[in-house]
């Protein structure tokens, strides 16, 4: 595996590969590897010819410097995942690199609804964070695939909408979920966590697989809203920040379930100070 630290580096070897024709696929990270991540890489492995991994930790996107600093960065380990992973290049620019100007140069999207709710209402400045990132990255990589994973599903709105903006010709792949065998989504985060707030979280998957299962029996939107706050409630040292059900696409929240329309549900919840994120789609 390549290992790049400068743009010029990285461009000078991609240039050649896209010389010789190659598909070049590309996942984005902040590092903390797990095998969400590597589920991506093992896609874009299968559908491209070349897979770039960056990891960065895009202090733009941090509204709290806290958890910037409590990130987690076990480099030597992500490193040994994406070879095993047979990933082509790792990028690992820095802020530098990725800022020449610094944080006052970033640019302001118009990212509409998506800006406002959910994720953004409890990280102001977040999205914007991940619009200017993800749009540096993809301009020094220039893949003809994204690969995104589909926990994060506001933040791949906010990219398919950022693209949309710049014009960019490559496609979004989003990609499931991955679990552990408990039903909780994987996250970086999750290794902050004690064992019980661990197991005890597992709930958060159980109560959003029972919503989609049961949904037919509640009388409305907010009966189910209503079970689902109850049942993540039992979570102890927890905090639901949301749950929310809302329209696929546009995100808005729904009041009643409209047939052939897609919904989702979104749930954010802290646990033991370590915020989670989660969603299933209703179809
Ligand atoms: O999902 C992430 O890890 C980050 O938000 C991303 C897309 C790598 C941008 O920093």
């Amino acid at each position: 595996m390549y290992q790049f630290k400068l743009e010029k580096q990285l461009n000078d070897f991609l240039q050649k590969e896209k010389n010789k024709r190659k598909k070049i696929g590309f996942v984005p990270t902040m590092g903390a590897l797990h095998r969400g991540h590597i589920s991506l890489i093992e896609k874009a492995r299968a559908e491209c010819d070349v897979v770039v991994c960056s990891i960065f930790v895009n202090p733009t996107q941090f509204n709290d410097p806290k958890d910037l600093e409590k990130y987690p960065r076990p480099i030597e380990q992500d490193i040994e995942m994406l070879l095993k992973a047979d990933c082509t290049v790792l990028y690992l620019p820095d802020a530098e690199e990725i800022y020449p100007k610094g944080k006052p140069f970033l640019k302001k999207y118009d990212l509409g609804y998506y800006d406002k709710v959910l994720e953004a209402a409890s990280r102001p400045g977040h999205f914007q964070g991940v619009a200017n990132v993800v749009y540096r990255l993809l301009k020094k990589v220039k893949p003809e695939i994204l690969y995104l994973g589909r926990k994060d599903f506001q933040q791949i709105q906010v990219i398919r909408k950022m693209i949309e903006i710049e014009n960019i010709s490559t496609q979004i792949d989003v990609c499931e979920i991955i679990r552990e065998a408990s039903g909780l989504a994987m996250s970086s985060r999750n290794v902050r966590l004690s064992e019980s707030a661990w197991d005890n979280s597992a709930l958060i998957f159980k109560t959003l697989f029972f919503l989609k299962e049961n949904r037919n029996e509640f009388n409305s939107v907010k009966a189910l809203r209503d079970e689902g706050i109850k049942r993540l409630g039992k979570i102890s040292d927890s905090n639901i920040e949301y749950l929310e059900v809302c329209e696929l696409e546009t995100l808005q929240p729904i009041e009643i379930f409209i047939e052939k329309k897609h919904s989702i549900i979104l749930v954010a919840i802290v646990v033991e100070g370590v915020r989670l994120i989660d969603n299933i789609i209703l179809s």
